[in-house]
């Protein structure tokens, strides 16, 4: 009994939110403490990771369309969901091994492993969750649903018989989600999010300047242009000169991409994105909705830093609109609050032993 508690004592618990696009890691005790791309090298048609370290996070996004013909820079991940189980225990894994460095022998017992899942996985997609975290090294796992998550990290109070609404716009998909009383009550996931908005930029440049660029570059190119309207003064008029293959010539040549070009990319994906949130709106209950227009709607991940977006949207739904802090670690930060009392908070989280 006591030899069992051990590694509890010595070994604080993990959590993870799990992005298609970004992986954070708590420790409970300390927080946030890394905050990496989702991305693992690998030597091509194998599972075997490159030298260690140089080949998991920014180092391998980097590698994103520049990898020679033996390596693959893959995102085990889509839509939230396990794409690539191997792939995933190895990213967890390495993780796992990369805040437990310099730790003495008896602080590296197998953690308790919490990991923020989106809500509305089916049973198999759990299942992979649990096997991949269990096999990277975790003594123990839990899930928790992102906007749970999302909405202790946006210090909203969901434990209220209230309504709150989520909206977390992420690289692969936008959750929509309303609670009460700490629960998801409606929920709609779509797969429209920042990586289609860096789809349409290449789509764009593609079909006006005949040129192609690479996913890290559109994504460059939405960081520093992009707006979901128009903006005031110079940030409206503004541009960017990317490299990219020109399909006519065949060879590389530089584009120069303005503001306005972006806009004009990302409006069909905004609008999908918007019309999601009102369609959930017009599907709430008169209770809930009277609550919403109390409490407006809270957004988190990282595409809502897109310029103008959190006005476009206050726009086009009528509701108060407010931007969690930090809100790309929202999620991760709402982890950590559980994990500062995972023993308090085991029963309402979902465990491999509970009934998938
Ligand atoms: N300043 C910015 N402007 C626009 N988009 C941004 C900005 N900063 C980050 N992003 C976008 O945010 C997205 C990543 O957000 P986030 O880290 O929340 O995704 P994720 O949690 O990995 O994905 P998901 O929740 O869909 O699984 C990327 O598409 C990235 O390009
Ligand atoms: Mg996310």
């Amino acid at each position: 009994m006591f030899f069992s508690k051990l590694p509890g004592f010595f070994t604080p618990d993990i959590s993870f939110d799990l992005g298609t696009t970004n992986t954070h890691v708590c420790v409970q005790g300390q927080g946030l403490v890394v905050s990496e791309p989702s991305v693992i090298a690998v030597l091509k048609g194998t599972n075997e990771v490159l030298c260690e370290g140089s080949a998991v996070g920014r180092v391998a996004k980097e590698m994103i369309g520049r990898t020679p013909l033996s390596i693959d820079a893959i995102r085990p991940l889509r839509d939230g969901v396990v794409a690539d189980f191997d792939m995933t225990e190895a990213l967890l894994s390495y993780f796992i091994r990369r805040v437990q460095e310099g730790r003495r022998w008896f602080g590296r017992f197998n953690p308790r492993v919490l990991v923020a899942v989106p809500a509305g996985l089916n049973a198999i997609e759990k299942r992979a969750i649990f096997n991949a975290t269990e096999r990277a090294g975790a003594r123990k796992v839990y899930l928790v649903e992102e906007p749970r998550a999302a909405g202790l990290g946006a210090q909203v109070p969901i434990h209220e018989a209230r309504a709150h609404m989520i909206v977390d716009i992420g690289g692969g998909t936008t959750d929509i989600s309303i609670l009460s009383l700490a629960d998801v009550v409606v929920h709609r996931s779509i797969r429209v999010a920042g990586d289609t908005m860096d789809e349409a930029i290449i789509h764009h440049v593609r079909k006006h300047y005949n040129n192609l660029i690479g996913a890290n570059t559109a994504e460059e190119i939405k960081i520093s242009l992009g707006s979901a309207c128009r903006l005031d003064g110079s940030d409206d008029d503004r541009f960017l000169t990317v490299h990219g293959r020109d399909l006519i010539a065949g060879i590389p040549r530089a584009v120069t991409v303005t503001s306005q070009d972006v806009r004009t990319a990302l409006a069909d994906p905004l609008q999908r994105i918007v019309d999601a949130i009102r369609e959930i709106l017009e599907r709430t209950g008169p209770e809930l909705s009277g609550d919403l227009v109390a409490n407006g709607m809270t957004l988190c991940g990282g595409g809502v830093l897109l310029r103008g977006l959190p006005e476009l949207i206050q726009e086009e739904t009528g509701l108060k609109v407010e931007v969690a802090d930090d809100p790309a670690t929202t999620v991760a930060r709402g982890t950590a609050v559980f994990l500062e009392r995972l023993d308090d908070f085991r029963s309402i989280l979902e465990s491999a032993d509970d009934d998938l």
